[in-house]
């Protein structure tokens, strides 16, 4: 089969389009249950979401990824799917679902949906009717055993809640398999008819318009006698599968992969140019180095890893991120790391949930606004686009008495009022209680409030992302990590030559600098390649010393700080 990938604009009369549009954008990850309820009914919804719209175009916002929104009973958060072409009646309908996609694209934004195609519910049809005739054409969609013993090497996921991937079921008398909660069956990716049930799926929202899909759970699909069940052979043969199916029928879409694996065994997700897998893959080996970097006070962790050359094609970009709906995981980090993560951000057990931690991101970081500056700057400049959890940008806090990921999955704050101003609802009704800690009171920390106070972090915010979008270097630039005198010191040069893209066709350097010392530090860079280069802040444009004629670079930096400077070349 011939495969064709598009990294050239298409060009139709008066419209380019650019394919590599995810290279450029700003995602902003909102659950619908928890944004904006449009009705009183006390649970977030697509009206209110749309209603929303304006304000996430304001702050800059390319692209939505909406976590699952279909028919379920919302066990794990909607990622237990009971049918993949109908919307929870809670969250709206089809038509409203129609609209959003409308008014997003009206906007210049894009819709991505969450596709969990590994498992579904347990009170998916499907389901109901593998277990009750076995023989009958859903018999096989299910991964079923007679015994509870097969793949002993493959983890489990959530070892707070499950301490098996075999569930029994008394209507079959078999045991099922699943990777994660036992009311989730895994899909049986073996069965043909498997296949097809789901890229009818794929087809359906694609053909509604959404512009692409997060994978979720995708190194699950296949289990084997040899592997681990994570990313195995066939799993990969199927990515191709779909992505060949998107470069024909629906070019332009795309598909991130939720790959929480090494580095290596992630970028394969991304395949080869001849072979394409999935455009973008969430960055799992950085975000944890983030954290890591900020009590340690030392870059090495993330010198080591962005120094690291993983071959990846050139149209594949990166999703970093700090903070999503899921807990911090450190499955992805040593022994000891994990601990040291675990005593600066997971003191109180409450904030620990299997392999990782249940906090956002401003109470991760204090509220220490510092230290919420620097990781944004970070963000922000690394390599790949970067993608915002609701409410990280007015520094919401979350609330640990609540059960497993709910922790931070509670209403957005919108306004001082009552509910948060998130809905009209008697407060006792709302799908979780808004929060009301001493530090993050919703009476403190809300959109409103916020947008009257021009030094508020949400105006920071707003700022940073217009200035990254006005230097195409960030998104489609390579990166070289630069050698310092100074451990607390990350420096790194983001460069683009300027060609080949439908927008900025400049040349352009940026030389970026982070310190995670607690104290104000001086720090030596080598830049060898920019002897003599003159500096300009990218925010203010004010005038740096240059780099000196062997390449060197002499600079103070206060408290956590960090600059990102303009490098014009002698
Ligand atoms: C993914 C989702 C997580 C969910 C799991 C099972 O990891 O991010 O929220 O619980 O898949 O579907
Ligand atoms: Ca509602």
């Amino acid at each position: 089969m011939g495969r064709v990938t598009f990294t050239a604009p298409i060009t139709l009369p008066g419209l380019t389009l650019d394919l590599q549009w995810y290279r450029r954008s700003v995602f902003y990850e909102v659950m619908v249950r928890s944004f904006y309820d449009s009705n009183g009914d006390g649970s977030g919804d697509l009206a209110g979401l749309i209603s929303r719209l304006d304000y996430l175009q304001w702050l800059g916002v390319d692209a939505l990824w909406l976590p699952p929104f279909f028919a379920s009973p919302l066990r794990d958060g909607g990622y237990d799917v009971a049918d993949y072409t109908q919307i929870l009646p809670e969250f709206g309908t089809l038509d409203e679902f129609r609209e959003l996609v409308t008014k997003a694209h009206e906007r210049n934004m894009r819709i991505v949906i969450d596709l969990p195609l590994n498992h579904t519910s347990d009170q998916h049809p499907w389901f109901q009717a593998s277990r009750s005739d076995p023989d009958g054409p859903y018999g096989d969609f299910y991964v079923w055993s007679d015994t509870d013993e097969k793949w002993p090497d493959i983890r489990i996921i959530f070892p707070d809640y499950e301490d098996s991937n075999w569930a029994f079921d008394s209507v079959r008398r078999q045991f099922y398999f699943h990777r994660f909660f036992s009311h989730q069956p895994d899909l049986n990716f073996t069965n043909p008819r498997v296949h097809e049930a789901v890229i009818d799926v794929v087809r359906f929202w694609l053909d509604l318009g959404v512009d692409g899909f997060r994978l979720d759970a995708i190194p699950y699909l296949y289990e084997s006698d040899e592997g681990n069940g994570e990313g195995e052979p066939e799993t990969h043969e199927f990515i191709k599968k779909l992505r060949a199916i998107v470069d024909r029928d629906y070019p332009g879409r795309i598909m991130i992969a939720e790959a929480n694996q090494w580095p290596r065994e992630v970028a394969a997700f991304f395949g080869t140019d001849e072979e394409p897998e999935c455009h973008m893959a969430f960055d799992f080996p950085v975000m944890p180095r983030i954290f890591y970097s900020l009590r340690s006070q030392s870059a090495d962790e993330l010198v080591a890893v962005l120094s690291e050359t993983t071959d990846v094609p050139s149209w594949a970009a990166w999703g970093v991120f700090l903070r999503n709906h899921d807990e911090l995981t450190l499955e992805m980090v040593s022994e000891e790391y994990r601990q040291a993560m675990y005593g600066w951000y997971a003191y109180d057990p409450r904030m620990r949930v299997n392999v990782g931690i249940r906090r956002r991101l401003a109470t991760l970081l204090d509220n220490s606004r510092a230290e919420l500056e620097l990781a944004h700057a970070l963000l922000f400049a690394l390599p790949g686009s970067p993608f915002l959890y609701y409410g990280d940008e007015i520094g919401m806090g979350d609330n640990i008495w609540l059960p497993d990921r709910d922790s931070s999955r509670t209403p957005m704050q919108w306004t001082p009022d009552r509910n948060a101003g998130f809905s009209s609802a008697d407060p006792g009704k709302l799908y979780l209680p808004v929060v009301q800690s001493l530090v993050y009171h919703y009476s403190q920390v809300n959109v409103e409030s916020q947008l009257a106070q021009s030094r508020s972090l949400l105006h920071w915010i707003r700022n940073v992302i217009h200035v990254r979008k006005a230097h195409p270097v960030f998104g489609l630039g390579s990166i070289e990590v630069l050698d310092t005198d100074n451990p607390a010191v990350l420096a790194f040069v983001r460069s683009y030559a300027g060609a080949g893209t439908p927008v900025g066709d400049q040349p352009e350097d940026v030389l970026c600098v982070f310190s995670f010392a607690h104290n104000p530090v001086a720090v030596t860079i080598d830049a060898p390649g920019f002897a003599g280069a003159e500096l300009f802040d990218l925010f203010g444009g004010h005038r740096f010393p240059s780099i000196d004629d062997d390449g060197r670079l002499h600079l103070t930096l206060g408290t956590q700080g960090f600059f990102w400077l303009k490098a014009v070349r002698r």
